[in-house]
């Protein structure tokens, strides 16, 4: 008879104790302990079975790994995040708020795929056959390869495994899904990784891409998807604001691509729609000739998208001023108003300073440090800048601009967007080709993009 021991698990971040804690050593959260009854290695008898179906060496120049083992979902969107379409026999998480989008993302790929003549399992621990069947209803998605069970215990939907051998496996959610041997609640840290990681042993042994639903809870009681991260092949983040119809598809971790690209959906009342022109969507409401307002053309992945960045810059009425940045690095913002400060000689260390990027976006890239510098000085100065020109390039410590990656896209982009005028680092401007109707300006420092800009 195997002993049962028992353990302390942090459902935030899985890290395990002998003892309680009351901080967690391995994410700093508090209170996040629960005591844990370790599995009995009975549980895991089946498991050399189902993975000793491929397990042979192999030389490296006989492995092949075709483009056929991708299937394109349509949705253009998330098979750009994908890296190019579902990989068979992947495992991919999709984590992300309760409400955001995530069911209604992965019914509509479940349909389409299913449109393909492959056979898709959706399982739904969260919901019933009939509330799916509503859902499905109004996302039009009725295809007959598509099936649906309500199902949580895991040896039971191994079984409907088995039977259907699906293409595609869906199961929403990991945290409903139970391990009948596993003796913590479902939605623990146990169950959660035992029953992910007989998931990824079945996937890969049968060859079924996976996709795992994943709550992000904010609460000890249940273990969130970063316990799984590392366990699954492409981790991928629903976000966006629950008031706001835009969500942005983010891969935080992909085995099979690139993690910079991220895709962007509109949820309407038939589902989640496609936003193949995010340039359009960041710029629609952009208030033109106001002063502290710039467009920059950032680069998401492999994909250039204007953005427009906002800056407010007001007197402080408090000795020490007030510095907020959202969407851009805060430490950033500090040395480019300390930049504007002592390059250019603005005197603005007295002045509270906002920094936004419109649209709920964030960018991390050196490129926007013209943008966000410009937006302060054109605040400071209480000066527009051309609703028609579009702005990047690296600022450094001496007030010079460096080049950037992709200036050659960006500028295609702002074009294609209607901007007429460019004001770019001068290191960018060999080779770089002129679209039609653009004047392009490379600049060296920022007091000569001011100049260009404001026109002193
Ligand atoms: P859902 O996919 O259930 O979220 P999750 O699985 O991430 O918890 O999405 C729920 C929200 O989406 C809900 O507020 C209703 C809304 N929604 C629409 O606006 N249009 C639709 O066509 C569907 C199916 C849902
Ligand atoms: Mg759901």
């Amino acid at each position: 008879m195997a002993k049962v021991k028992s353990k302390f698990v942090c459902q935030s971040c899985g890290y395990t104790s002998v003892k309680w804690m009351g901080k967690c050593p391995g994410c700093n959260e508090w209170d996040t302990f629960v005591e844990e009854l370790e599995t009995p290695k009975t549980a895991n008898k089946n498991e050399s079975k189902t993975i000793s179906t491929s397990s042979k060496p192999q030389k490296l120049s006989e492995i092949t790994f075709e483009n056929e083992d991708r299937t394109k979902t349509n949705i253009s969107e998330l098979d750009r995040v994908l890296g190019g379409g579902i990989v068979k026999g992947s495992l991919v998480l999709v984590g992300g708020d309760p409400g955001i989008g995530k069911s209604t993302l992965l019914l509509q790929v479940a349909d389409l795929i299913a449109r393909q003549n492959k056979t898709v399992l959706y399982v739904s621990g969260e919901e019933s056959i009939k509330q799916t069947k509503l859902r499905a209803d109004r996302l039009k998605a009725g295809s007959d390869n598509l099936l649906i069970v309500a199902e949580n215990n895991l040896d039971r939907i191994l079984a409907h495994i088995d039977k259907v051998k699906p293409d595609l496996l869906v199961t929403d959610s990991i945290q409903t899904v139970y391990h009948p041997e596993v003796t913590s609640a479902p939605g623990s840290v146990s169950q959660v990784r035992e029953a992910t990681g007989i998931l990824m042993r079945v996937a890969k042994g049968m060859g079924i891409a996976t996709f795992i639903v994943g709550h992000v809870t904010k609460s000890g009681s249940i273990a969130g998807p970063k316990v799984l991260e590392h366990m699954v092949d492409t981790v991928l983040y629903f976000e966006g604001e629950k008031h706001n119809v835009y969500r942005i598809l983010r891969a935080v971790k992909n085995r099979f691509g690139s993690t910079n690209e991220i895709g962007i959906f509109e949820m309407s009342n038939r589902g989640l729609l496609e936003v193949q022109n995010p340039s359009n969507l960041f710029l629609s409401n952009r208030p033109e000739e106001a002063p502290g307002s710039v467009v920059i053309a950032a680069m998401e992945g492999s994909r250039p998208v204007l953005i427009e960045i906002q800056a407010l810059v007001s007197q402080s009425s408090f000795g020490n001023p007030r510095r907020m940045a959202n969407g851009v690095d805060y430490n950033r913002v500090i040395m480019l108003m300390a930049v504007l400060e002592k390059r250019v000689g603005m005197m603005i260390s007295d002045q509270d300073g906002y920094v936004n990027v419109v649209g709920g976006m964030s960018m991390d890239e050196p490129a926007a440090d013209l943008a966000i510098i410009t937006a302060i000085a054109s605040s400071f100065r209480n000066k527009s800048v051309d609703p028609e020109t579009m702005i990047f390039g690296e600022v450094g410590l001496t007030g010079e601009i460096r080049s950037v990656s992709h200036a050659q896209n960006r500028l295609i982009e702002s074009s294609k967007m209607g901007f007429k005028k460019c004001v770019l680092p001068k290191g960018n401007l060999e080779g770089l080709e002129i679209p039609k109707g653009v004047t392009v300006h490379g600049i060296e420092t920022v007091e000569e993009a001011f100049s260009i800009l404001f026109g002193r």
